[in-house]
């Protein structure tokens, strides 16, 4: 497709259109969104397959990326059929942050984001995060300091301001803009609202009227009509998908491509299965064992009885989780087969680091 097919602003788009950042194109307009403790390479990689158009990691720390930290250094691990990648980086001092961005399109991410919207007190007392909200200079030189430092497009992920009511974000994303954001992302809410209340979308539609560039609308996109919905209501380039998909990335095809049949259980199992391994593979047994425990429940409420999650919980090995869902679904077997012939060969590593680096091993 053209090349011209900019993801522009006030077009509404389809779902199914791709689009471009930047030289970085995007083949659907649903973003996978950055979740701490969540958004592993496992994450992305079935994001991705079931039908996002670009993923994102988790916030990585500029100091922690700085200070070699290892733990840090491991969310830099990108998988060849992750891309489209965003690479998020948060941290308040220009040059650290700089420093950061080139190390993320050293590892190979497509983007740089930024986060402006983290409203944890551990990243705020920093003058992180959306602390930065209020401190429009900074945030400016910021973003301007990163986007000299990498050739890659840089975006930012944004709150609508820190307190209730705020329109912090309308003055500000213009500022990134000029600064050099390629993209920004909207998730309006404010801080202190973490994530009570409902995302105010219609600010989305003003910030859209304000930047040319895109705009990815951010908050409680949880359906196929409410995706539609939300794109009309603002003209947003591209929705981002985040509570939605944990647990469950039927949501995302779902989104895409209208109404489907619910996943039948073996394949439920096989996903989690496959989640399971893959999150071991990137984080080692021993994190990966503690880590994967929410997961459980996402994926099998509502789907198993209720009793499996508590049983699962309780297991020591993903060995033995692995085991117990074979059980409770044997036909897993199958498709968890099918699923890894499907899956991309080689080359899955493009940055090696050992895997002491994850906390296994
Ligand atoms: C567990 C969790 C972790 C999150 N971590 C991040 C993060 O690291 N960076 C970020 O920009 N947003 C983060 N967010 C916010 C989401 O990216 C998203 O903007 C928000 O959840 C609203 O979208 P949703 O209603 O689709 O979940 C996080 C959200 C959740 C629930």
């Amino acid at each position: 497709m053209a090349r011209t097919a900019t993801i522009s602003r006030s077009v509404q788009v389809k779902l199914t259109d791709s689009g471009w950042i930047g030289p970085v194109r995007v083949p659907t307009r649903i973003v996978l969104a950055p979740m701490a403790g969540v958004s592993v390479q496992a994450f992305r990689r079935q994001g991705r397959r079931f039908g996002a158009g670009l993923v994102c990691s988790e916030m990585v720390s500029c100091a922690g990326l700085h200070h070699g930290n290892e733990r840090t250094l491991g969310y830099l691990r990108i998988a060849a059929d992750e891309h489209p990648l965003a690479v998020q980086i948060f941290g308040s001092e220009p040059p650290l942050m700089a420093e950061a961005a080139r190390m993320v399109e050293a590892a190979g991410a497509d983007l740089v984001d930024v986060n402006f919207g983290c409203p944890v007190r551990k990243v705020t007392k920093t003058g992180a995060g959306a602390t930065l909200l209020d401190e429009p200079g900074r945030a400016c030189r910021i973003v301007e300091a990163v986007a000299t430092a990498v050739s890659v497009p840089v975006t930012v992920k944004m709150r609508r301001g820190l307190e209730d009511g705020s329109r912090t974000c309308l003055a500000l994303g213009p500022r990134l803009v000029e600064a050099g954001a390629a993209s920004l992302t909207l998730h309006p809410r404010s801080a202190r609202q973490m994530y009570m209340g409902r995302a105010e979308h219609a600010l989305t539609a003003e910030l859209v009227s304000l930047v040319d560039v895109p705009v990815v609308a951010s908050g409680d996109v949880t359906s196929s009509q409410r995706a539609r919905s939300v794109l009309a209501e603002t003209g947003a380039a591209a929705v981002m998908v985040g509570r939605a998909a944990q647990g469950n990335p039927w949501a995302l095809r779902e989104i895409l491509d209208g109404p489907d049949e619910l996943p039948e259980r073996d394949e439920v199992a096989a996903e989690l299965i496959l989640f399971v391994r893959e999150t071991v593979r990137e984080l080692g047994e021993r994190r990966a064992a503690g880590f994967l425990k929410k997961f459980y429940g996402w994926y099998l409420r509502g789907r198993f009885p209720r009793q499996l999650v508590q049983e699962l919980v309780r297991l020591q090995t993903t060995g033995e989780v692995v085991e117990r869902l074979l059980e409770e679904a044997p036909g897993a077997a199958f498709v968890f087969q099918r699923l890894e012939s499907e899956l991309p060969v080689g080359q899955e590593v493009t940055l090696e680091l050992p895997i002491s680096a994850y906390g296994g091993g």
